[in-house]
């Protein structure tokens, strides 16, 4: 099965609101948040990506529904594990929940979601979002006890947080790499489907491919910051292009 692409669109919202943020009625309001998606989609996008902070700093829940509304992808809402976001995402009904942290709390020492720490409360939520129909992912370091929890709470996925990874240089890049296999051995062993996000770009997707078991990508910034200069639709389908090569990890 070939790696699907999750294309996340919060930067075109955050570049909208860094000039409508306090004008959202003004006559026009640009970039448009379903163009992005439409033109991601034309290029390939398997999902789309949109994280509704609590601060609000990009995508609005407006935007969760008009997507929800116009656009044929299925949506996958990154979400903190919170009661506000957990009601957004019960009357939205996208896809794919994919929960995250934001706070400091919710963050373990490398940056992915503490599942240990937030079990209790997990543990209610996430029913009741797959009785819905939504897939629940979770997005954590490689950490061996963080998957064990993700098993534990009967989740569908995870998404192993790549952030470390991909600022990793020399022998700590191939231990970040080494932990990563680990956490997707881990992960498959367990049943859960397996994605992989943050820092994703162009010169260290050739390592990512090392890794097995991959289903789906994750990616924003450098879709974005490329498609400044060659358009998104471009930018999208030369990712889709170069994840074509992904060979399960066998390449
Ligand atoms: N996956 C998750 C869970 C994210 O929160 C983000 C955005 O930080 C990404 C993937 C995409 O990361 P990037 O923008 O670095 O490609």
């Amino acid at each position: 099965m070939s790696l699907l692409l999750g294309v996340n669109i919060d930067h075109v919202a955050t570049l909208r609101q860094a000039r409508y943020a306090l004008n959202p009625d003004a006559p026009i309001v640009e970039p448009s948040i379903l163009e992005a998606a439409r033109e991601s989609e034309a290029g390939g996008a398997d999902s789309i990506t949109i994280h509704v902070r609590e601060d609000r700093r990009h995508m609005q829940a407006e935007d969760a529904f008009l997507l929800k509304r116009e656009i044929d992808l299925p949506i996958n809402l990154e979400m903190a594990n919170t009661p506000e976001m957990f009601t957004l995402a019960v009357e939205l009904q996208p896809a794919f929940v994919c929960i995250v942290p934001e706070s400091r709390e919710e963050v373990t020492t490398e940056g992915g979601l503490d599942v240990l720490k937030q079990s209790a409360t997990l543990k209610t939520r996430i029913p009741v979002l797959q009785n819905l129909g939504i897939k629940v992912s979770l997005f954590i370091d490689p950490d061996p006890k963080q998957i064990a929890a993700a098993g534990e709470l009967g989740v569908e996925m995870i998404e192993l947080h790549t952030g470390a990874f991909a600022l990793a240089e020399g022998e700590s890049r191939l231990k970040e790499l080494a932990r990563l296999q680990a956490g997707a051995d881990q992960g498959q062993a367990l049943g859960l489907q397996i994605n992989a996000g943050h820092g994703i770009h162009h010169e260290n997707l050739q390592d990512i491919f090392s890794i097995k078991h991959l289903s789906e990508l994750n990616i924003g910034h450098t879709l974005i910051a490329r498609a400044m200069f060659v358009g998104l639709r471009q930018s999208v389908k030369e990712m889709r292009d170069a994840m074509a090569a992904y060979q399960g990890g066998e390449g």
